[in-house]
């Protein structure tokens, strides 16, 4: 197949166009680099500088068989700040991009979504028919394109999945986890354990959790990346997918910091700091839809494998 990847600079758009490739697909990558770095495109990647909402860019690539849309501003923090510039970038772009998908007949489209359209669940694991109800401009950005979609879907125009992710982490030799600015809990723990920070802060330790901490799902980005390639297969017998990716375990950003000591055999010293706002106190997934209709297994995303490879490929950058 050929596919668009846009984000394809980033984290996970990166290791995903790899994984495309590896499996025999032609990739176009797209990224206009405001956070992406030019040298995560995988090489046997055609990559193209631009904006992924830029019609007539888009346009001149060619015919495509599915479009993987990973291209995003990715903080909830930060679209607290400049809400404008997250509907105009992460919505606005991706409405031009549908429609030019639509115009140009390309079939399937699988979205980077978010756990975050969920907001503030109590009961943990959230499965897909939770209520929606985003608490930043970030996960509302997500929300309208997912609801977008769903109308794009339902008129004939394109088949399409929302793929929901938990907390992307790990990562390969080829593809670090570096974000721009990093926001990421166990990069940040990588970086106190190489000596690049004075210390780990995290926020708060009065949560109605076991140990205070809050609480998340850490999936890895190679599973992420193998369950996008099935998603493009699954979209043939499913014209409209919403899908938790996450691993449907969750771990306290305290056993986080003691996984990281322990594998880097680092004791870098944590400071509890005031909460953050809008931080819920868990976020776990039911990834039991993405498993059965993606007929997906989870190879590497449980904690102590996570934290082994993003540590390798920390130290390889
Ligand atoms: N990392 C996570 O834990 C996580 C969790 C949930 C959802 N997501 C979503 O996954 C996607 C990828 O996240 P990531 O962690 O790889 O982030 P990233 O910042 O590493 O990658 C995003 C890429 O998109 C590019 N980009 C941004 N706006 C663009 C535009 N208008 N046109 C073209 N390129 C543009 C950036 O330059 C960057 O290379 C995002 O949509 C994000 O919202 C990520």
């Amino acid at each position: 197949m050929r596919v668009l990847v846009t984000g394809a600079a980033g984290f996970i758009g990166s290791t995903t166009a790899e994984l495309l490739l590896t499996k025999g697909h032609e990739v176009v990558a797209l990224d206009n680099l405001t956070s992406g770095r030019v040298e995560n495109v995988p090489v046997g990647a055609r990559f193209v500088e631009g904006d992924c909402g830029d019609e007539g860019l888009i346009r001149s690539l060619g015919e495509f068989d599915a479009c993987i849309h990973f291209a995003a501003r990715i903080e909830p923090g930060e679209s607290m700040k400049y809400p404008e510039v997250f509907f105009v970038n992460n919505v606005a772009s991706t409405f031009r991009l549908l429609q030019t998908l639509v115009v140009l007949g390309v079939p399937r489209f699988v979205f980077s979504s978010s756990c975050a359209v969920y907001g503030d669940q109590i009961e943990m694991p959230v499965d897909e028919t939770r209520s929606i109800d985003p608490q930043s401009p970030y996960g509302q950005s997500k929300r309208m394109v997912e609801e977008a979609m769903s109308w794009l879907v339902a008129c004939g125009r394109i088949r399409a999945a929302s793929m929901r992710y938990f907390n992307a982490a790990g990562g390969t030799l080829a593809h670090p986890e570096r974000h721009n600015p990093e926001i990421h809990l166990i990069p940040i723990a990588l970086e106190a354990a190489a000596g690049r920070r004075t210390h780990l802060e995290i926020y708060g330790d009065d949560y109605p959790t076991p140990d205070g901490t809050c609480i998340r799902d850490y999936i890895h980005v190679s599973d992420l990346a193998e369950a996008h390639v099935r998603a493009i297969t699954a979209l043939d017998t499913n014209p409209e997918l919403v899908l938790n990716l996450g691993s449907g375990v969750g771990y306290s950003n305290r056993e986080v910091a003691a996984m990281v000591q322990r594998v880097t055999g680092v004791d870098f010293e944590i400071r509890i700091t005031a909460r953050r706002p809008g931080d819920p106190a868990a976020a776990v997934a039911s990834n039991a839809l993405a498993r059965e209709v993606l007929e997906w297994r989870l190879a590497r995303s449980d904690l102590e494998t996570i934290v082994a490879d993003a540590w390798s490929a920390f130290q390889s950058m």
